[in-house]
């Protein structure tokens, strides 16, 4: 039997949509668990708690090796395939999620994710006070995607230095997989950089961006298994398979999506075929650390972008690590998360 390792999760039937809304709260050892609001389609809601499993555990090793006083959680609500969301119907979702986070006390605050936005995080707020990311004019710190994007920018110079001696993008041959809110900032920052660029997104309607950039638009499955220097997943979690990884002529992967590896194994296989792979947990923590800097800490925007950009050192901390030792980064990276959790005790 596998161990439930979470304090805690809440699943709910909400009350005004009808829908499941998950909440799993991995650990608290740190103070508050943190982690976004995933609106998502799922084949079966049990899907939608596998995610929030994983999604919750990770932002836990998110928010340690970031070296934020927060533990780990998830908010999941599972909407069946095939619907829609009408403007209503969001505002019940919104709702009961509001009221299943209120359920939970404080132990746990969420923020924007994939399928919300900050507006979104403002109708939460209405009914609790655990809620970042709310626009401005609402108290928050707003969209956190452009602090994802400048901290995965970080993790990108501090990969190239390894790989390449200069920490700088320009004339580096990368690979963007997923143009959304993170991934296409991240791509005009490469660009302005003068990074060679390859993109793919599964919305053909993408292409335009693409054009504007200057950047080189290919499927993604060309843009996944690409022959460039880094690999940069900014899609949906799980692109790393044990059929996938055999196939990659990258030299290093690192990017914002969640759950990249699929299976254990596939990080196994990634180590063997000596490509280097940045957690995604590090290398996304941009969002969180600025929201909690400005919203918990009462940073002011430059401090907030130097801890974002503050990534680069931690990553480039954990290839050493993993270079001296002769572990993985990602092997590095839990180890630096289990004494940060076993210190706080
Ligand atoms: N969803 C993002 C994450 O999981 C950003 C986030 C910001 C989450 C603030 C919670 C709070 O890291």
């Amino acid at each position: 039997m596998s161990t439930l390792r979470h304090e805690q999760v809440l699943i709910r039937t909400g009350a005004h949509s009808g829908l499941p809304v998950i909440v799993a709260v991995h650990s608290t050892t740190l103070g508050q668990a943190v982690g976004g609001c995933r609106l998502w389609h799922y084949a079966d809601w049990r899907d939608g708690l596998a995610d929030a499993l994983r999604l919750s555990a990770a932002m836990t090793a998110k928010c340690a090796v970031a070296g934020l006083a927060n533990g780990g959680g998830k908010t999941v609500v599972a909407v069946p395939q095939g619907v829609e969301l009408d403007a209503a119907m969001r505002r019940a979702v919104l709702d009961d999620v509001a009221d299943t986070i209120a359920a939970l006390d404080g132990a746990y605050a969420t923020g924007p994710d994939v399928g919300t936005t900050p507006e979104d995080m403002a109708v939460i707020g209405e009914r609790t006070p655990h809620v970042f990311c709310k626009p401005a004019q609402h108290g928050g710190s707003g969209d956190s995607s452009p602090a994802t994007a400048l901290g995965t920018l970080a993790a990108l110079r501090a990969v190239h230095r390894r790989l390449h001696g200069t920490r700088t993008l320009a004339g580096a041959r990368l690979s963007v997989v997923g143009l959304g809110s993170v991934g296409l900032r991240l791509a005009r920052l490469l660009a302005d950089e003068g990074a060679e660029l390859l993109v793919s997104d599964i919305d053909t309607t993408k292409r335009a961006a693409s054009d504007e950039l200057g950047a080189t638009w290919v499927s993604p499955e060309q843009a996944l298994t690409a022959d460039v220097d880094i690999l940069v997943p900014a899609a949906l979690g799980g692109v790393l398979t044990e059929e996938v990884v055999p196939r990659l002529r990258c030299a290093a992967i690192a990017g914002p999506a969640n759950n990249q590896l699929s299976t254990e194994a596939a990080g196994d296989l990634l180590h063997r075929r000596g490509i280097v792979w940045v957690p995604d947990y590090v290398a996304s923590a941009g969002g969180v650390v600025n929201a909690l800097t400005i919203e918990l800490h009462k940073g002011t925007p430059d401090e907030a972008r130097e801890r974002v950009e503050a990534i680069e050192h931690t990553v480039t901390d954990l290839l050493a690590t993993a270079g001296h030792r002769h572990i993985t980064p990602a092997q590095a990276a839990t180890e630096l998360a289990q004494r940060r959790l076993i210190g706080a005790e």
